[in-house]
């Protein structure tokens, strides 16, 4: 018997794997699941993104490996992004790097920073890969709690108090996956100062800035911001490019550099095809954000139905792509969805997934047509 490594112990099956299988059972044997789990948009990308892929396969270059870094065009369409949307300057040579996705990004950056035995500050609730990478890195998490009456932003304070002797790395999450909360200038400098009195990296992780969310912000537009802090984006929620694999990560060169180190070691590059879509992408117009915008505004005053009907209470202040749903007192998430599950055949995330903090919420996707989200609300109300 061949044994895994150690590492393999550290970690689990992701809940969504686990459970979409079971989901994909209740499929199979007829029952009409309605999936509102999962935040994979189900709508298109721009028609011109998928022009260009189908253009580029005929180009010289379009099946050869791919330099390490992305094409010059590429970083310089993320560069000129970052300046539009963001007003940061971004040296499109130095201060960038095309990611296959932003959760690959999460692996790199363990990779370059971590040593076994360091400790990493995890959002509690946040996104099960920043503790999942942790563990395979060897490195030890270190939860810090989000609560509603803060808004679900870090308190600062509490965590000058902890032994951040060992502390290396801090992943923060803004707009905030699952809760949708938004992320305030004065927050971000809070962070920035704390990072810089107690030498720890900050990573901004930056998928959610354009749904739903009239104020994009950037860590990176802090003074001084670039010394302790980088940040991740994606093309997955803001273009509907989830399955082409595109993000970026961006920050100081000496960050970048020691990121490549690690990224050139372990792919060959990024298809061609993919990066001249991702620069189309990246240069769209405001029409698009509108339009993208209009089709999430209208599921989600659905969601937000289904939720009242759930008996569910909501921030209708909060952004992004879901709905973060706060339960009747004393019921359990798990137990909820479940139920839900089973009775009413449609599929909800339960909050505990993104940990403790998330135990009596529930997580709607709006990644699901209005007439599916319709259907919910005539099921529940049956
Ligand atoms: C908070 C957060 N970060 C990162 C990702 C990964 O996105 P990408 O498709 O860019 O890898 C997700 C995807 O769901 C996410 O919710």
């Amino acid at each position: 018997m061949i044994q895994v490594a150690n590492r393999l112990h550290t970690v689990e099956e992701y809940y969504f794997s686990r459970k979409l299988r079971e989901v994909g059972q209740m499929v199979a044997s007829g029952k009409p699941v309605i999936n509102l789990g999962i935040g994979s948009p189900d709508l298109q990308p721009p028609q011109k993104v998928v022009e260009a892929i189908v253009n580029s396969l005929q180009d010289a270059t379009a099946h050869k490996y791919q330099s390490y870094q992305g094409l010059p065009e590429l970083r310089e369409a993320m560069a000129a992004f970052y300046k539009d949307h963001f007003s940061v300057n971004i040296n499109a040579n130095t201060e960038v790097l095309p990611l296959m996705g932003s959760k690959e990004g999460i692996m790199h950056i363990s990779m370059a920073y971590l040593n076994e035995g360091d400790e990493v500050l995890i959002p509690n609730p946040g996104y099960p890969t920043y503790q999942s990478v942790t563990k395979l890195v060897g490195a030890k998490a270190v939860f810090y709690n989000l609560k509603a009456e803060n808004n679900w932003l870090p308190d600062i304070d509490a965590l000058q108090k902890l032994n951040l002797s060992k502390v290396k790395l801090m992943w923060v999450n803004y707009p905030h996956m699952p809760t949708g909360a938004q992320p305030s200038k004065i927050a971000f400098r809070g962070l920035i100062d704390f990072a810089k009195r107690n030498n720890i990296l900050i990573v901004n992780d930056n998928p959610y800035s354009f749904v739903l969310n009239e104020n994009p912000t950037s860590i990176l537009s802090v003074e001084g911001a670039k010394d302790v802090c980088l940040e991740l984006n994606s093309l997955s929620k803001t273009f509907n490019m989830a399955g082409w694999r595109v993000g970026m990560v961006l920050g100081s060169s000496t960050h970048i550099q020691n990121i490549l180190k690690v990224k050139s070691n372990m792919d060959s590059g990024m298809f061609y095809g993919i990066q001249k879509g991702a620069v189309e992408a990246l240069k769209c117009s405001k029409m698009w954000y509108v339009t993208l915008n209009s089709v999430y505004k209208k599921r989600r005053e659905l969601i937000w139905k289904l939720a009242k009907a759930l008996n569910c209470t909501y921030d209708e202040n909060a952004t992004g792509m879901f709905v973060w749903a706060k339960l009747p007192q004393g019921i359990k998430a798990e137990e909820f969805i479940d139920t839900v599950l089973i009775e009413n055949n449609i599929f909800i995330t339960p909050g505990t997934i993104f940990g403790s903090q998330g135990e009596g919420y529930i997580r709607f996707s709006l990644c699901a047509s209005t007439e599916a989200i319709e259907e919910c609300i005539a099921r529940v109300n049956r």
